[in-house]
């Protein structure tokens, strides 16, 4: 199980997280529930930019990446710990507005922003935007030009890092539909065409190498490249970058095959980030830009577990075992997508020793709705709530109605007490939208 104190186990052989018993949480709210440990949340959001303020003369600023997990309820704890957030969609932004999250201390990406996005962001006075194409440079600039603005951005530069993660949540490779290549001259073509724009300012610029990364090095050899990429900018452009932002990536764990990094030890690799950006800017004779960094897999993910029950068991005599839970692909699809592996434990049994692997099958009409196919688990019994453990990043917001299952509802869990922070769905909501044309009657 993670170190965090997140998780624990009680004196009946229950599962806990954040001190509320998962199985009185089960029947509380049912099942599948998503659940959020609110401590463990904050700890992480408060390591990143104690260590910038510490380290860095709090000379930079935390954006929680909220694509990780977006509801309300987190924009106000990102609020309340008065870091910032970033977001990618018009409405993630809407999400946070809805919040009360203050416009300035939000960042706004997105590779094909909509024109509709744009205005929105204007219209809320988003602090930042990131460009990462021309066309986008052009209407953001007319956009800003008719509201009076001028507005600050950076521009999204692969400096052509590859880090050792999965191949789908690689972003900096030269093979890559995000930013501008500081390597081919792409970067430094369009650093030129968004200064000459009249109504952006141009901060300085933004990477995000990956997700789950475990090794310090990818980071500060991105820090050593953007560098180079910023020294190069001021020699022929005279452009000297106030800004620069890092993106996300810190990795966390899933199963024992992941390192598991103390809190303390997230704060290590923030250190060797920002060392290497001292460093390569005394090297360079560059000032020390702002800093910026994303997380939101290390922020959330290991905050969040969620909870199913058994409902039906398949044994196929030498070939597998399927636990069939009252969830899927629909709440959890990174197996699908990514082959995500995951540890499960029966949340009402916590204390008995595993005795087989077995498949967790989800209830959608899709052979490959799994959770995953090698949990170690003791033999599970109709009924028995399995906790899947590390699901608080891209599970929520990556979740569907497929089939119109409900997307399950989110707790927040304080000092053993727990409340909505999504309510669950119904009936109702799944048929919102639907519209029957008339000539269909
Ligand atoms: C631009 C950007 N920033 C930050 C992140 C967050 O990354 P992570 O959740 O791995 O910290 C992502 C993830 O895709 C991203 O694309």
């Amino acid at each position: 199980m993670n170190t965090r104190d997140t998780l624990k186990i009680n004196e009946k052989g229950h599962l806990e997280i954040g001190g509320a018993d998962c199985t009185t949480l089960a029947k509380q709210f049912g099942t599948p529930l998503y659940v959020f440990d609110e401590a463990y949340i904050r700890r992480m959001m408060r390591i990143y930019q104690d260590t910038i303020d510490r380290e860095y003369g709090g000379n930079g600023l935390v954006l929680y990446a909220s694509k990780a997990f977006s509801c309300e309820a987190i924009y106000a704890i990102a609020k309340q710990e008065k870091i910032g957030v970033d977001v990618v969609s018009g409405g993630e932004l809407y999400t946070a507005m809805q919040a009360g999250f203050p416009a300035e201390k939000i960042t706004m990406h997105g590779n094909n922003k909509l024109p509709r996005e744009i205005s929105y962001a204007l219209d809320c006075g988003v602090g930042t935007i990131v460009l990462d194409e021309y066309s986008e440079a052009d209407l953001l600039d007319a956009e800003a030009g008719k509201r009076g603005m001028i507005q600050n951005v950076l521009i999204r530069v692969n400096p052509g890092v590859e880090a050792h993660t999965h191949a789908y949540v690689q972003t900096a490779t030269p093979d890559s539909k995000f930013g501008f290549s500081t390597q081919s001259g792409a970067a430094a073509e369009f650093t030129k065409y968004v200064l000459g724009k009249c109504n952006l300012r141009l901060m300085g610029y933004h990477c995000h190498i990956g997700s789950q990364i475990f090794e310090k090095q990818s980071f500060v050899l991105a820090v050593q490249k953007n560098i180079a990429f910023m020294a190069e900018m001021k020699k022929s452009l005279g452009f000297e970058t106030r800004v620069l932002n890092m993106g996300g990536g810190f990795g966390i764990w899933y199963t024992d095959e992941d390192a598991k990094i103390s809190v303390e030890g997230y704060r290590e690799y923030l250190q060797a980030l920002l060392e290497a950006v001292r460093a390569g800017c005394a090297a360079q004779g560059l000032s020390l830009p702002f800093i910026n960094i994303e997380p939101g897999r290390s922020i959330v993910g290991e905050a969040g577990i969620t909870l199913y029950t058994v409902g039906a068991i398949k044994e196929i005599p030498g070939i597998r075992k399927y636990l069939a839970i009252d969830g899927g692909m629909f709440d959890n699809p990174r197996y699908a997508l990514y082959q995500s592996k995951y540890t499960a434990v029966l949340a009402n049994r916590a204390c008995d020793a595993p005795t087989e692997i077995v498949a967790l099958a989800g209830k959608c009409c899709e052979s490959g709705d799994l959770i995953g196919t090698q949990f170690n688990l003791p033999k599970a019994n109709l009924g028995d709530i399995v906790a899947v453990l590390s699901t608080g990043a891209y599970n929520y917001s990556m979740a569907s109605n497929y089939n119109r299952n409900f997307i399950p509802a989110a707790v927040l869990v304080k000092d053993g007490k727990a409340e909505y922070i999504v309510k669950p769905q119904t009936y109702e909501d799944l048929v919102r939208n639907d519209v029957i044309p008339a000539r269909l009657k």
